[in-house]
């Protein structure tokens, strides 16, 4: 071996041991940086021993070479090796700092449920489907006809004055019971008809057990021979399913202009002061004036009609005694159901 690359090898081996010293005193990624430079940049020490190269014999030189790049890997694996440690660090500072402790409780995000109106509206439609009824729906803003009119209600009828209408402009109002769904349905299909009309009503009335709005839902069955018997039959059968086979009922003479004969009919209630009978729905045999407004022959067909409002029907059933209960919105009430 020659002198040259005997004294090169010791220049190259200083450089090294230097080097690695340095690396493995590196404080952060930047003085690492700034070491990689002072070695392999333009200038760099390594750098300019390579250029050296030409004064070495052809003989000397593969010597040279691969006395060259073992050092340089040498220097670039410990340098690699520093680089990890340094991510390594970065990244278990970064997680120390976002501690969290799992021993904390969890947070539940209520989920709610159905409002006790919709809950009443689905287990009375479920009762009539299973008698063959099917849901009908109607728009809240009706007109004179629709609401009145057709169903046996003339403009000087004194059972105008007793549905306290809100009316709006151009002949428009807000629909005071679900009966015109009963008036838009006749007009559009042929008996035989089976519905129930569930929805929201409006009237200018309020107090505890009353609301300016409210819900209904409007029954009408058509046929031939459809009877007085029948329609006791449905209404009682319904009422002992929504209520329990003990709950007294009670068919009181009633007047409606739609339904000739009329009937009214009480479930017993019972409160601090005893037993009372409450007024739950309105109810009949259809007024042919009504299926003449319709254009069904009333010799031909005979139908029931029956309507009732769900908000009594839920007071009943779970004892509520105020009706503004269920627009307030209290979760503490409505969890309850
Ligand atoms: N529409 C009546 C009301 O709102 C209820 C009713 C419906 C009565 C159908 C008889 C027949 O008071």
């Amino acid at each position: 071996m020659s002198e040259q690359i005997i004294i090169f090898e010791n220049h190259l081996n200083t450089l090294k041991t230097q080097t690695l010293n340095n690396i493995k005193n590196a404080n952060n990624p930047e003085e690492l940086d700034s070491i990689r430079i002072s070695i392999f940049g333009k200038k760099g020490q390594l750098t300019e021993v390579l250029k050296k190269v030409g004064n070495l014999s052809a003989e000397d030189r593969p010597k040279f070479g691969k006395l060259t790049n073992v050092i340089k890997q040498d220097i670039k694996s410990c340098m690699d090796d520093k680089h990890q440690y340094f991510e390594r660090k970065q990244l278990e500072a970064s997680l120390n700092l976002k501690k969290e402790d799992i021993t904390l409780p969890t947070y539940f995000k209520s989920l709610g449920n159905q409002h006790v109106i919709s809950q009443v509206i689905s287990d009375i439609t479920d009762i009539f489907s299973r008698l063959g009824f099917c849901v009908k729906e109607g728009p809240e803003i009706e007109n004179d006809f629709y609401n009145f009119e057709a169903l046996n209600i003339p403009d000087d009828h004194p059972a105008k004055d007793m549905h306290d209408t809100f009316y709006l402009s151009d002949g428009y109002l807000l629909r005071t019971h679900t009966s015109p769904v009963q008036i838009r349905t006749m007009l559009k299909e042929k008996p035989p008809i089976r519905i129930l009309a569930p929805g929201k009503v409006y009237r200018c009335d309020a107090d505890t057990s009353h609301s300016p709005i409210f819900h209904q839902i409007e029954g009408l069955l058509v046929d031939q021979h459809v009877t007085f018997s029948e329609l006791k039959g449905i209404l009682t059968f319904f009422l002992k399913e929504f209520f329990g086979n003990d709950k007294k009922i009670r068919f009181r003479p009633s007047y409606f202009p739609f339904t000739e004969p009329s009937t009214e009919v009480d479930v017993e209630f019972h409160t601090k002061k005893g037993p009372q009978w409450l007024e739950i729905l309105g109810a009949g045999m259809v007024n042919r004036n009504v299926f003449r407004s319709v254009n069904y022959d009333p010799s031909k067909f005979t139908g029931l009609a029956f309507g009732l409002g769900i908000e009594r029907m839920a007071m009943i059933k779970y004892n509520i005694p105020d009706i503004r209960i269920f627009y307030e919105n209290d979760c503490r009430f409505l969890n309850q159901f």
